[in-house]
């Protein structure tokens, strides 16, 4: 189920941080960053402007991230349907991937952040693609926060390209398909199930992400446009999952 704080963020605790000290927390989070071109049209700016205020929400989060020492964090960055968007926008996302990526790195590599790609990255721009792959390479010793990034990600498009990977591997009379198979060629191979899903921006639906591995998790959305995304928000969805119950489709409440 959705749990949205929709009209109730001005109630919002302020001790949240404190509480959290004796909460469970998810393994593994991922983030639905909406609403971008809204934070910008209510400002009179181009929609642009929404995502470069995005990238600053984003550093917030991933530091609270590794400041509440979190497993895993997902963050939706560009889909494989947001090609239809104008060109320029496009080109302007592409840039800000690059420029943030470029900027960024040192930072993780001080805050322990392992960091790996969601998506058909090698489809990318080769100067994007070869940084990813080379912030990957200089990431990859950490042993802190795991923080994907999905890009050119779409959820069908990777279980499609997981299915392919099996089939072509697959001996010719040996017809059998596994869900460890599945689970070992997807993008995510070797992160945990997604525990909790956030989205910000209003609208309750998972837009082709993740759609595999959030089979179990935990949805909380709210009406805050991305850039307006703050630490406390982010801690409070943190909050509010550690008092759900969960039953994996059994009839026993398994405590978060
Ligand atoms: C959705 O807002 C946002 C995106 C498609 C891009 C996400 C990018 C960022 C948050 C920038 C930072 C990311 C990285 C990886 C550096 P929208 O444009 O769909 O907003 P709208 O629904 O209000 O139009």
């Amino acid at each position: 189920m959705w749990q949205s704080l929709f009209g109730k963020n001005a109630e919002r605790d302020n001790t949240i941080f404190e509480k959290l000290k004796e909460c469970s927390l998810p393994r593994h989070t991922a983030i639905i960053m909406d609403g971008n071109g809204r934070w910008a049209k209510l400002r009179g700016l181009i929609r642009t402007a929404g995502h470069t205020a995005g990238v600053d929400t984003l550093r917030n989060i991933i530091k609270t991230a590794v400041d509440l020492k979190l497993e895993a964090l997902t963050v939706y960055a560009f889909s494989t349907e947001n090609w239809k968007r104008p060109a320029p926008e496009v080109d302007f996302l592409m840039t800000l991937f690059y420029d943030y990526l470029k900027k960024e790195i040192s930072e993780m590599k001080r805050d322990n952040v392992r960091l790996r790609f969601l998506g058909r990255i090698d489809e990318l721009a080769p100067r994007l693609c070869q940084l990813a792959h080379e912030a990957v390479d200089e990431l990859k010793d950490n042993t802190g926060l795991t923080l994907s990034v999905a890009m050119n990600y779409g959820g069908q498009d990777e279980l499609l390209r997981a299915v392919q990977k099996i089939a072509a591997a697959k001996k010719e009379n040996d017809r059998e398909i596994t869900l460890e198979d599945i689970e070992k060629n997807l993008d995510t191979a070797g992160l945990p199930p997604v525990d909790l899903v956030i989205r910000t921006s209003g609208d309750l639906r998972l837009s082709n992400f993740l759609i595999w591995q959030t089979a179990y998790a935990e949805f909380w959305a709210t009406e805050k446009n991305w850039p307006d995304f703050a630490p406390e928000d982010f801690a409070q969805a943190l909050y509010d999952f550690s008092h759900r119950e969960r039953r994996f489709g059994g009839v026993e409440a398994v405590k978060c």
